[in-house]
């Protein structure tokens, strides 16, 4: 066991297969005998998991860019203090399905000057990365299909479309160039135990 916990989350487009490989990977790590807990954003905390609904579901043009910035925001700031870093104190591995990249990527391309404002929020609020971030890229009108079969309520996102999904696409890959040490990319357009074997062997590099 670890004397202090591992922050690790899971980025990529909707559809990508964050929740099943954020799953997998807890399930693995926990027959290892790690302590781990899994959780998402937003959500993930009481508080947040309010703001995920309010955020998620409604009309797509329901929240301005700077308002919808500052209600991932806050919902972050709560699943932060009372789950993230309780849990990572404690010595846990928090497997986390989206954090702040999502933020960069869907708030921070709104529009040319989002990306900044996000940055100054993030480290004005929350002034803290995961350990490891990994990324899961794929094919942007297959994550689409795939999170359009899932036919929730939460369709908020899904509603801009396929060329959203190839934006984002394009930006996390971007992403992934600017903080090179802390994202791996791997390719996710394979069989779900296939991407699984990747991601196992990711975090346990990092769990060394
Ligand atoms: P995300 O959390 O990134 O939106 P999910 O893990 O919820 O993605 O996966 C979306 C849908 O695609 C689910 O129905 C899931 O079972 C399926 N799925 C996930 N990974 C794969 C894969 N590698 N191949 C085929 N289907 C997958
Ligand atoms: P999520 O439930 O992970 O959706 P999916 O399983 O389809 O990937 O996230 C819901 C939506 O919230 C997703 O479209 C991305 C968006 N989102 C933001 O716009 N900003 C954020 O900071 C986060 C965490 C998510």
């Amino acid at each position: 066991m670890r004397a202090s916990g591992l922050f690790i989350s899971f980025e990529g487009i909707d559809g990508s297969g964050k929740s099943t490989q954020a799953r997998l990977l807890a399930d693995h790590l926990t027959k290892q005998g790690h302590d781990v807990v899994l959780t998402r954003e937003p959500g993930g905390s009481v508080g947040a998991e309010e703001i995920r609904s309010l955020v998620l579901e409604g009309e797509p043009d329901r929240w301005s860019a700077e308002t919808e910035l500052l209600l991932f925001t806050a919902a972050r700031r709560d699943h932060l203090e009372r789950t993230i870093d309780p849990a990572v104190s404690a010595g846990k591995v928090v497997i986390c399905d989206r954090f702040a990249d999502s933020t960069r990527m869907y708030q921070g391309l709104r529009s040319g000057d989002m990306r900044a404002r996000v940055d100054a929020l993030h480290d004005l609020m929350i002034g803290r990365e995961p350990d490891l971030t990994i990324l899961i890229d794929m094919d942007p009108d297959l994550g689409l299909g795939r999170a359009l079969a899932r036919g929730t309520s939460e369709e908020r996102f899904e509603a801009f479309g396929a060329q959203l999904q190839a934006k984002m696409r394009a930006g996390f890959l971007a992403l992934a160039d600017e903080f090179p040490n802390r994202i791996k990319v791997i390719n996710g357009n394979r069989p779900i135990e296939e991407v699984a074997v990747d991601v196992t062997r990711i975090a346990q590099d990092h769990l060394k």
